[in-house]
């Protein structure tokens, strides 16, 4: 079973309250996801793997480290994750970026698929799939199978706001797929959008609707 790391930063949390408050337009709803998406690309590469390098500084040579290699990926499922790309690339800027076009039929739920380009070498690279948010589950199972189709294998799901029903179903479809996110909210309402969520990502992140 993967796990769900429920990220508390203080920083983190105070932005995603502006995020949710239906009072914030568009640019500043913008500017706040790209800043929570940096930090939250902090925390999610914690865990990667550092080797040792030497390093002559102004006063002698030393031992230190860099990141070992590892070659990164960030795949946003459009529309609203784009929305998270420029604030990781920020941290990550040699990271390669792939799409995965997906809407949500407003009558079955189900995730439909537009537009699917991912790097060439995608299966050597970390992944980052990326989405505001994770509601019934449906886009984030359906956008990481894409992902796993083309060869991607080490994979990890970010979002902001994730539902209790989302983070069940991907667990179940994706054992192998961590998910990192600041909020697990109380639940769906009858149009599955998350309550008390932050209305709908990809409208309010370009002022559509
Ligand atoms: C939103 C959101 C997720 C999806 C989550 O996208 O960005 O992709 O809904 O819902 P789910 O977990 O129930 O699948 P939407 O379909 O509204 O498309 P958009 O990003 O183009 O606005
Ligand atoms: N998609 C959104 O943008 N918001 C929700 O609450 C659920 C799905």
């Amino acid at each position: 079973m993967s796990e769900v790391h429920v990220i508390e930063h203080p920083l983190i949390q105070h932005k995603l309250t502006h995020i949710r408050d239906k009072s914030t337009g568009s640019k500043m709803f913008r500017e706040l996801v790209e800043e929570v998406s940096t930090l939250l690309a902090y925390e999610v590469t914690r865990d990667l793997p550092l080797c040792d390098v030497e390093v002559e500084t102004p006063v002698t040579k030393t031992e230190s480290q860099v990141i070992a290699g590892k070659k990164l990926g960030i795949v946003p499922i459009l529309r609203a994750g784009l929305g998270m790309v420029d604030g990781i690339l920020k941290l990550i800027p040699a990271a390669k970026v792939g799409h995965v076009g997906l809407y949500r039929d407003p009558d079955t739920l189900e995730p439909v698929e537009y537009y699917c380009k991912m790097p060439a070498d995608i299966e050597n690279r970390e992944l980052l799939v990326v989405d505001p948010m994770l509601a019934t589950g449906g886009s984030a199972e359906a956008g990481i199978q894409f992902v796993k189709d083309r060869g991607g294998k080490n994979i990890k799901f970010v979002c902001l706001i994730a539902a209790p029903e989302g983070v069940e179903r991907l667990q179940e479809a994706h054992p192998d797929v961590d998910i990192y996110t600041p909020a697990i909210d109380e639940k769906l309402n009858d149009h599955a959008y998350i309550v008390p969520g932050l209305g709908d990502a990809g409208d309010r992140l370009y002022g559509t609707k």
